[in-house]
């Protein structure tokens, strides 16, 4: 049985600021459906976990302890991250409760692994972005996310701070993931997901198709796609009299040079979409739902209400004057990623091996990497972003815009980027964003020298 639509108010998670931080990762009794319990892994008791708030240039530590049955792995999407902070998938938490002799270590490579606690540090040197923190174990990234381990993490610096954005409560962070459930309550994640696991629910930031009543007044949405293998083409309905519904004003690595309108935006795994929404044009008293055009689907529903009133915020021509081209790339490296004959997804037709790099870049050079594809594969960088400069040959599409963590390679294209690895040499990760992916070896180490 599915849960009613639009019942649950949207939660907002907390927040929490300052240079040391500590979550605790361990099992929670949530209240997502209806008369139901569901038993979840999470961050500090919540799903999502709570906001992290960092400023630019001020090292934030988040020290996690493990509670959890299982080992887990802390990554920082989209962060700026040195390599011994970064989540590695070997580097283990072990659970602090965990019995002793329990650690099977077979001829696996061994990461750097720590039991009960370990501190990630990260320096936050990079923009002001809407960043977010989720499991990223070896072989079972999938499940952990499933059952609740994601949460956002923000950045904000003094140039985003400058610009007349919507703030305060109309600055909203929207985490949507789908999932399934069975009868009793408990979180179903389906056995057979080659292709990757979708739900039949749709959660907006936890909760089921949810509602927010929103003032007729502008509002600054964060959109994160965080569910497992699901895409989605955002729009509103009805779509407001005369314009586009959404003004992007940042992409995955924080604000765009300048805004862009869309009626819809294609959201892939992991990507996010800063977003302006003026309820002001539409009259008081509408409800407007946020919809999926892809598989026809409910995501949740602003209520606006409420007399109109003086708005202060503005979207500005120019958002940032940060965001140069990154200039001539260094060299080309090409990466296909493609199911191999035995059902394997592989990179270069290699399944992720711990420690061998495909690839070496070399710290601050450029270089243009090509993916190349079979099937649609969100293809993330950990370390730094990058600049999309060509799908199939043509121009960037406007959902490419800015700085991009994560591209959408769709069926048999090819998609070029610019990137220049800086600050932090050592191993980090290239792959795919679908997670069952993933988990299926569809991953890859460089490491920059
Ligand atoms: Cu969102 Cu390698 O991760
Ligand atoms: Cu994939």
């Amino acid at each position: 049985p599915l849960p009613p639509k639009f019942r649950a108010r949207l939660p907002i998670p907390a927040t929490r600021e300052g240079t040391a931080i500590t979550i605790v990762q361990r099992e929670a009794d949530l209240d997502i459906l209806p008369g139901l319990k569901t038993r979840a892994w999470t961050y500090d008791g919540t799903f999502p976990g709570p906001t992290i708030v960092s400023r630019r240039g001020t090292e934030t530590v988040v020290t996690h302890r493990n509670e959890l049955p299982e080992p887990t792995v802390v990554h920082l999407h989209g962060g700026h991250t040195p390599a011994e902070s970064d989540g590695y998938p070997i580097d283990l938490l072990l659970p602090a409760n965990g019995q002793p002799g329990h650690q099977h270590h077979g001829d696996m490579m061994m990461g750097a692994v720590a039991t009960g606690e370990r501190a990630y540090r990260y320096p936050m040197g990079q923009r002001a972005a809407t960043l977010w923190y989720h499991d990223h174990r070896m072989g079972a990234t999938a499940p952990a996310v499933w059952r609740g381990l994601a949460g956002f993490h923000l950045v904000r610096d003094d140039e985003e701070d400058a610009l007349p954005l919507p703030e305060g409560d109309h600055d909203v962070p929207l985490m949507i993931t789908d999932r399934s459930f069975a009868e009793d309550g408990s979180f179903r994640y389906a056995a057979d997901h080659v292709e990757g696991v979708l739900g039949d629910v749709v959660l907006v930031n936890g909760a089921p198709w949810p509602v927010l009543e929103v003032a007729p007044v502008r509002y600054r949405l964060r959109l994160l796609n965080a569910s497992n293998a699901r895409r989605y083409r955002l729009a509103l309905d009805p779509q407001p009299p005369g314009g586009a519904a959404f003004t992007q004003v940042g992409s995955d690595g924080g604000l765009l040079a300048a805004p862009l309108t869309h009626d819809a935006i294609d959201a892939a795994p992991a990507e996010r979409f800063d977003v302006v929404v003026d309820f002001a044009r539409w009259r008081p008293g509408t409800t407007v739902r946020l919809v999926d055009r892809l598989a026809g689907l409910d995501v949740m529903r602003f209520d606006v209400t409420g007399a109109r009133q003086a708005d202060d915020s503005a979207v500005p021509a120019v958002l940032s004057r940060t965001l140069e081209p990154l200039g001539p790339p260094k060299r080309t490296r090409t990466f296909r990623f493609r199911q191999s004959t035995d059902g394997t997804w592989t990179i270069n037709d290699e399944a992720y091996r711990p420690g061998h790099a495909l690839a070496n870049p070399r710290l601050g050079e450029v270089e243009r990497w090509r993916f190349l594809t079979d099937f649609h594969h969100p293809v993330h960088l950990h370390l730094d972003p990058f600049q999309v400069l060509s799908r199939n040959g043509h121009d960037v599409a406007r959902y490419d815009m800015g700085w991009k963590d994560t591209v959408d390679v769709r069926p048999a294209e090819a998609v070029e980027v610019a990137v220049r690895f800086t600050d932090h040499t050592g191993l980090f990760l290239l792959h795919c964003h679908n997670l069952e992916h993933e988990d299926m070896a569809m991953m890859a180490d460089f490491r920059v020298e």
